[in-house]
């Protein structure tokens, strides 16, 4: 950063002036530095490779992703070795897009994805973060995967304030998490078996549509009728906050292989989609209206791929009579603007790494809270 050290290394005073600025300005003006920060921010975790230039007071500033969906549809999902091998052939161009893009020679600070995720592939971003940062004589801060969604709506004009309920729901997880501050996070339930976006892929897959799966069935389901099957809401019977999809995907499951074998399936397709869907919706807006009510929280945020499906935004409007958040539709995707923010926010913290870190699984809980 040019020539002014970060408010947060100069003594407690300054501390606890900077965190007021960051709780007082969460959105696009994070006043924690002065002058303001860029954060280049890199995601690796998965099938997307992404990258971000996140201006403090600007906001997103560039930003690229690459999508490597095609790449793995003939296996029907994710080959890790083959993520791994096509983040180390995307990640540098990108980034050196991405600057480009922002005419900015290098960011005051790197942040990348530490977890959970792919070990291999979160490895791509930790290695090349931790080298450009030797490099560049900047900091370098390893983000959770998980908290970059559940913080991404803060890049939006009107972000909520603490606290709030978090619904993360994407591909791999599912949660509901009591969000008091940055670093006071509280899961409250999670999926005993599949995520509800792996839930969407793999009906998906049964019902023969292309990938990725959830945006393709929510469109199949736009013409079926969603009382035509009655499928499983699971888990709403039993007390709790905890999910399973499993349930709901085999009865999906047996529904298509009838189908198939009185030839009918191209009929119900539909049906079966907008059936599913309907199941799947009714379960995440229960959980999370009962989560609501039990922690007494007035705000709702979104996050996670599922986020950016209709139904889901349609009732939890109609049902909940606080207020519901959710990020931009590419902004509720994997980016790499999301741990940028994230990654500027924890560096307002005083967090810092110099070492690579990648981890598989990583409980949110454990993450640190704020010093003062
Ligand atoms: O957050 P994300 O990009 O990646 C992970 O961290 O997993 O979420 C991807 C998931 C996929 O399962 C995808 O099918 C699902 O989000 N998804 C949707 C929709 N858009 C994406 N599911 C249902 N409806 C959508 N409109
Ligand atoms: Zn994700």
């Amino acid at each position: 950063m040019a020539g002014t050290e970060p408010l947060i290394i100069s003594g407690p005073a300054a501390v606890c002036k900077a965190k007021k600025l960051i709780f007082a300005s969460i959105g696009h003006s994070l006043l924690y530095y002065a002058p303001p920060m860029q954060v280049l921010g890199l995601e690796t975790s998965c099938d997307e490779t992404g990258v971000a230039l996140y201006d403090t007071e600007r906001g997103i500033v560039a930003q690229a992703l690459h999508s490597q969906i095609e790449l793995h549809a003939v296996y029907g999902g994710v080959v890790p070795e083959i993520a791994s091998r096509d983040h180390i052939r995307r990640l540098l161009p990108l980034v050196q897009q991405v600057l480009e893009e922002a005419g900015t020679e290098r960011p005051d600070a790197l942040a990348y994805t530490a977890g959970p995720g792919l070990v291999g592939a979160l490895m791509v971003a930790g290695g090349l973060a931790n080298g450009l940062a030797m490099a560049w004589n900047c900091p370098v801060i390893p983000v959770h995967h998980m908290e970059g969604h559940l913080l991404a709506v803060m890049l939006e004009d009107d972000p909520p304030a603490y606290p709030f309920l978090a619904l993360l729901v994407s591909g791999g997880h599912s949660m509901l998490v009591s969000v008091g501050a940055l670093g006071d996070y509280r899961v409250l339930g999670t999926t005993l078996d599949d995520a509800v976006g792996e839930a969407f892929d793999k009906t998906a897959t049964l019902l023969g549509l292309d990938d990725p799966g959830g945006p393709a069935l929510a469109q199949l389901a736009t013409s079926g009728a969603e009382d035509a099957y009655q499928f499983p809401r699971p888990m709403l019977n039993r007390k709790g906050l905890d999910f399973s999809f499993s349930g709901l995907k085999t009865a999906v499951m047996l529904e298509v292989r009838k189908a198939k074998e009185l030839g009918k399936l191209e009929s119900v397709r539909a049906d079966i989609a907008a059936s599913f869907q309907r199941a799947a919706i009714d379960t995440l807006v229960a959980k999370t209206l009962r989560a609501a009510k039990s922690e007494k929280l007035e705000r709702v945020v979104v996050a996670g791929g599922v986020g950016a499906n209709n139904l889901l935004r349609t009732e939890l409007a109609a049902q909940f009579s606080g207020q519901v958040f959710y990020p931009r539709a590419d902004l509720c995707t994997d980016n790499g603007a999301m741990i940028a923010l994230a990654g500027a926010m924890r560096l307002a913290d005083g967090c810092k790494a110099d070492n690579i870190q990648a981890t598989a699984r990583w409980s949110l809980e454990t993450l640190a809270r704020p010093q003062t």
